[in-house]
């Protein structure tokens, strides 16, 4: 069995599941690590025993001949490690979400991962939670009929959890693509989340091309909740990440389902070396992780332009970015606060440019 040696780059939380997923498989070796915090480097790397250890995720590349990458910085580098990852040749690259902060940025690394023949995926790992899977494999069977409304609410920003949200709604519907969004958000403060400047409120009403409506509500503050709700023409079918409610119309009694299986990480791993292999096509591939940055921008673009949405969008920037730096989003109570800057080491308080 050939032994696949991965690096990761960025010793954080997300980090040590990247370690996990790849422990559980047999023929992966994490041979290096990277991160230009010495404490982040050096705590990860006793952690887990990884002797190999780089403070450049550059010099970790070019020395450590690769055949997975693993990318678990802050969403601003995912993009521009990617392209350093891919351009050194790896067989594949697992980049977290979200995908990356605009959509110039998504194709720029797609650009990256087929110029240099590498398999690109993005860690939307509740794919392959089992409960998820299973909600698909009934909604796409038509357990519940036509689906007409899917409804989530988030926390955290749209790129955040709820980048997570949308794709649950693509994944359990059979991921169908959406045609247009129609969205609005509110900025009162000047806060950031992961040295993104990130809304306080946002809503999106997402039509996708099955013929279902989405609903997304997401509040800054609001409860890390990863679940839904789908709405068929012949029941009701609820979801979070430990069990699926199945609610008949005929009895009006709700089914409950606690489907069990591999760990979501370790599943996210082995396909990725059955991807590898020529077995399959990962599940979460680059373009599944584009389309939930594509509907995320479409909303933030339909605040901007007061108006509807269509796809594919054509704006490459953030349009939240835009309307800040345009003067359209006065905060009413200045002063910038990342709401994860907690987790950084050290003296650090806003992190450094790539
Ligand atoms: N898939 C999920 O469920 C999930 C859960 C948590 C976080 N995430 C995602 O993972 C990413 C990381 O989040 P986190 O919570 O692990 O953050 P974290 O702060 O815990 O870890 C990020 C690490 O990156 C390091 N880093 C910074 N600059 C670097 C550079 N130039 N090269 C290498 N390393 C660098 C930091 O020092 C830090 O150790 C985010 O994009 C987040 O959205 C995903």
């Amino acid at each position: 069995m050939p032994t696949y040696r991965a690096g990761i780059i960025g010793c954080g939380s997300i980090a040590a599941n990247h370690v996990s997923g790849f422990q559980g498989l047999e023929n992966v070796d994490i041979a290096a690590i990277a991160d230009p915090v010495a404490t982040s480097l050096s705590t990860f790397g006793d952690r887990f025993e990884i002797e190999n250890r780089y403070s450049d995720a550059r010099e970790m590349l070019d020395v450590e001949q690769l055949d997975i990458v693993s990318i678990a910085t802050w969403h601003k580098l995912h993009a521009p490690m990617t392209i350093a990852a891919c351009s050194r040749k790896p067989k594949a690259v697992l980049c977290e979400k979200p995908m990356a902060v605009n959509l110039g940025e998504c194709d720029e690394m797609m650009i990256a991962a087929k110029r240099n023949d590498v398999k690109l995926a993005i860690a939307h790992q509740r794919r392959f939670n089992p409960v998820w899977t299973e909600a698909r494999n009934l909604v796409t069977s038509g357990a519940i009929g036509d689906i007409r409304q899917v409804t989530a609410k988030g926390g955290q920003g749209l790129l955040n959890d709820c980048s997570h949200l949308l794709d649950m709604m693509r994944y359990v519907m059979g991921d169908p693509d959406a045609k247009w969004v129609i969205g609005n958000i509110e900025r009162y403060t000047d806060r950031y989340e992961r040295d993104i400047q990130i809304e306080d409120r946002s809503v999106g009403i997402i039509r996708f091309s099955n013929g279902a409506i989405g609903q997304l509500l997401q509040e800054l503050d609001g409860p890390h909740y990863q679940g839904g709700i789908f709405y068929g023409t012949d029941g009701i079918l609820e979801l979070d990440e430990l069990k699926i409610r199945l609610l008949s119309p005929e009895t009006g009694a709700w089914d409950e389902r606690t489907p069990e299986g591999e760990d979501p990480h370790v599943g996210q791993a082995r396909e990725l070396i059955e991807w590898i292999e020529g077995h399959t096509v990962h599940r979460g591939s680059a373009e599944h992780g584009r389309a939930a940055v594509e509907i995320i921008m479409a909303i933030y673009e339909s605040a901007r332009l007061h108006e509807v949405t269509p796809f594919p969008v054509r704006t490459m920037a953030s349009p939240l970015k835009v309307m800040i730096e345009n003067g359209d989003l006065p905060v009413q109570r200045p002063g910038r606060y990342d709401v994860r800057a907690f987790l950084l080491k050290d003296e650090t308080m806003r992190p450094d440019d790539p």
